[in-house]
């Protein structure tokens, strides 16, 4: 099996193929999405509301995220995994993002890192490029900023496509590989991927991005709480696993488990 480079994602984008991407975790959702075809997986930032059960992405770690990352490429045989880098641990200096990014390649085994913000944070992503590390970046709304832009809000509208075009041009100039657009007008995502050469993967973003990102937590129903509008759920793996764990709670009670057939004698 041949593992996913980003020259791939680029030769999509040429052949107007769009690709799917997916967060992951941890082995298991690695090693299924990864048998599904998935090309890319994320292991997003949002572990923090996903795994660690923090209410934003803004508390989580390098060192929470490292272990994640790691379990993530040891399971996919094929997928390029793109470690995400956490809020605080790249947006001092391109020094402090090369430190960061060099511990998720190095400890994580990761094969690219994806980091939020456009023009401001190119010289960011210019050390990393240097240093032969892949770099997606995420413009948009990006939700380590949640508090400097005054909650979840949609992006690009009117004159501030303007902005987000800026900001994809400059990161794409600063050597990115693709732009994540995060909660931006269809409109404007669809000016923006017609504009750049590298691939934008989509997550409420309309249908004109060249790619498309979901939590896998949310597109799967394990999270069984409020979405976002943008997220379609394509199956109830949390009331399947609830359903699981009732029933044997009840096989316990009533004496029916363990059976005959699970006892050795
Ligand atoms: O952390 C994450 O899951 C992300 C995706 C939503 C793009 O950044
Ligand atoms: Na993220």
């Amino acid at each position: 099996k041949r593992r996913v480079r980003i020259h791939h994602l680029q030769q999509l984008k040429e052949r107007g193929e769009p690709w799917p991407m997916l967060t992951s975790y941890d082995m298991y959702t690695a090693r299924i999405f990864d048998q599904a075809g998935i090309p890319v997986l994320l292991v997003g930032d949002s572990a923090a509301n996903n795994v660690y059960g923090y209410e934003s992405s803004l508390p989580v770690t390098v060192d929470e995220l490292l272990p994640l990352v790691r379990a993530v490429t040891r399971s996919a045989e094929r997928a390029l995994v793109v470690a995400d880098l956490p809020f605080g641990s790249y947006q001092a200096s391109p020094e402090q993002a090369l430190a960061t990014a060099t511990r998720f390649m190095k400890e994580g085994r990761a094969h690219a890192v994806k980091l939020e913000g456009g023009r401001r944070y190119a010289p960011q992503i210019e050390a990393l490029v240097s240093a032969g590390i892949p770099v997606m970046a995420h413009i948009g709304f990006t939700p380590q900023s949640e508090h400097g832009l005054g909650g979840y809000r949609v992006q690009g509208r009117g004159d501030a496509a303007e902005e987000l075009l800026a900001d994809a041009l400059a990161v794409q100039e600063a050597g990115a590989f693709a732009v994540v657009l995060e909660m931006v007008t269809a409109e404007a995502a669809k000016q923006v991927t017609g504009e750049l050469r590298i691939p934008t993967v989509g997550i409420g973003a309309g249908p004109d991005c060249d790619a498309q990102v979901l939590v896998w937590t949310d597109m799967s129903g394990m999270n069984t709480g409020r979405t976002a509008r943008f997220v379609k759920r394509y199956a109830d793996v949390g009331g399947i696993l609830a359903d699981a764990a009732t029933r044997f709670a009840e096989d316990v009670r009533g004496r029916a488990f363990p059976a005959a057939e699970h006892s050795f004698r």
